[in-house]
């Protein structure tokens, strides 16, 4: 078994090869590190799997998964500050690091190799000379050398390359970096770079029971497959189908918003009612409130783009309904009762959940989809899921919707679209902040 872990850690080697090559290496038991930073979470994830996706059989254990919320910190901003980002992953990724690495001790059995007190300040020194211009709070935080010297029985690190906001984007690729030069054991530790929304999809393709240490399978595809993806950054709908060759999933953007999010709406329009970053969540809460207490809203508010014709969204002026509405309630009553904030929750939820159903349905239609995936942060909203579900159950087809654990940003996910990756792997590792859903033909 020691083999056959230490040939997939030299995967980079192998994975230069044919795409049969690459289909033994997925067979292969691995364990991947997953980590993300594209945003206000600093996650970490160690996931092990075997198995091949293409041949439907891809087996994973989650053997550990930290996220670190800096939410808090950029409420004071009312969204999500960059350069604090920045510094808050650079400050948080190597404690959390060895939380994980302890935590996932007994999975993780006999270290690859110790280093010598020599070997690790060498390694440190090169480090620090290549990383260190534009990641001084990261290296600041290599403080506990004793720790580093011991290298984990890690195979691969997969690491968010975007899209996100590009300094929290490096800071965890710089990481990643960092880590394969530490764990460089008989060659390098391969670095695979994974797309942010990839990683939502297939986030929705885990087991709902996220418990430690036990073997499931991932959720089965028939293709082709509808994604709609609803997050801070993004609304799209995604077409999935597989690529058997690459063995691999392919996607098509086929629908997205013209400006804002849907989550970014949440959140702006919870800053119109005063409520704290991030506002999808207490939005969601109010909104609650008013259905039970049987409030109902006497304001109507559009539901934008619903007969478009297409399958693009738009959720700017929506939000911009919203602070015509606040604005007249201010002026009439001087101030935003709590009866006003529900009821305006409730429409709005209502207005948001209407016209992703109704994009969703036109999209399931044109596409002839077999099965739906809902991902992003906004996939946690209970009312939005009961929507999908009844229509997911009039169309008779499967849908999947991610765990509370793993629908905000998490590294499970990023591990995962790790796995499937490989055979997409160039190379390169570059922050791209606009990154794309593509399909990697
Ligand atoms: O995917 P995510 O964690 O981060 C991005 O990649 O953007 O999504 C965060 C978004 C935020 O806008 C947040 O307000 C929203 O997801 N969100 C919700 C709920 N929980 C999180 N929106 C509506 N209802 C919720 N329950
Ligand atoms: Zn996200």
């Amino acid at each position: 078994m020691y083999s056959k872990v230490e040939l997939a850690s030299e995967g980079g080697l192998l994975r230069k090869l044919v795409s049969p090559i690459c289909f033994v290496v997925q067979a292969l038991k691995m364990i991947t590190l997953g980590i993300e930073t594209s945003c206000d979470e600093t996650a970490l994830a160690l996931i092990e799997t075997r198995g091949s996706f293409g041949s439907g059989n891809l087996e994973y254990r989650v053997i550990a998964s930290l996220i670190h919320s800096q939410a808090e910190l950029h409420s004071n901003f009312g969204g999500v500050f960059p350069t604090l980002a920045k510094r808050e992953h650079s400050r948080n990724l190597l404690p959390l690091l060895k939380k994980l690495i302890s935590d996932a001790q007994n999975f993780l059995g006999k270290e690859k190799a110790v280093l010598s007190d020599h070997e690790i300040e060498k390694k440190m020194i090169g480090i620090r000379s290549k990383f260190g211009s534009s990641n001084s709070d990261l290296l600041d935080s290599f403080t506990d050398l004793n720790f580093l010297k011991i290298i984990p029985n890690i195979d691969r690190i997969a690491v968010t390359e975007g899209p996100g906001l590009e300094p929290a984007l490096w800071v965890g690729i710089s990481f990643a970096q960092i880590l394969a030069e530490f764990w460089g054991y008989r060659g390098q530790t391969s670095v695979i770079p994974v797309n942010h929304m990839e990683g939502h999809v297939l986030g929705s393709l885990l087991s709902t029971d996220i418990s430690i240490g036990q073997w499931q399978k991932l959720k089965p595809l028939n293709f082709p497959a509808l994604a709609l993806l609803i997050s801070g950054g993004h609304t799209e709908l995604v077409r999935i189908d597989l690529n058997q060759i690459k063995n691999s999933l392919k996607y098509s953007i086929i629908g997205q918003t013209k400006d804002d999010a849907v989550g970014e709406a949440f959140d702006k329009v919870a800053r119109l009612l005063g409520l704290p970053y991030p506002g999808g969540p207490q939005l969601a809460k109010l909104a609650k409130e008013a259905r039970e207490q049987g409030l109902v809203s006497t304001m109507k508010l559009p539901r934008p783009m619903i007969n478009s014709g297409d399958l693009n969204f738009s959720f700017s002026g929506l939000k911009t309904a919203v602070l015509y509405a606040v604005r007249d309630e201010e002026k009439k009553n001087n101030s935003l009762s709590e009866k006003f904030k529900k009821e305006l929750a409730l429409e709005f939820e209502q207005s948001v959940k209407e016209t992703l159903v109704s994009k969703l349905r036109q999209a399931i239609e044109s596409v002839e989809a077999k099965a739906i995936i809902i991902g992003g942060g906004v996939s946690a909203n209970q009312t939005l899921r009961q929507a999908f579900e009844i229509l997911a159950n009039e169309y008779n087809i499967p849908i999947y919707l991610p765990s509370i654990h793993v629908s905000g940003d998490n590294a499970l996910m990023i591990a995962l679209a790790g796995v499937l990756d490989q055979n997409n792997y160039n190379g390169k590792l570059k922050a791209d902040g606009t990154k794309r859903l593509s399909n990697y033909s």
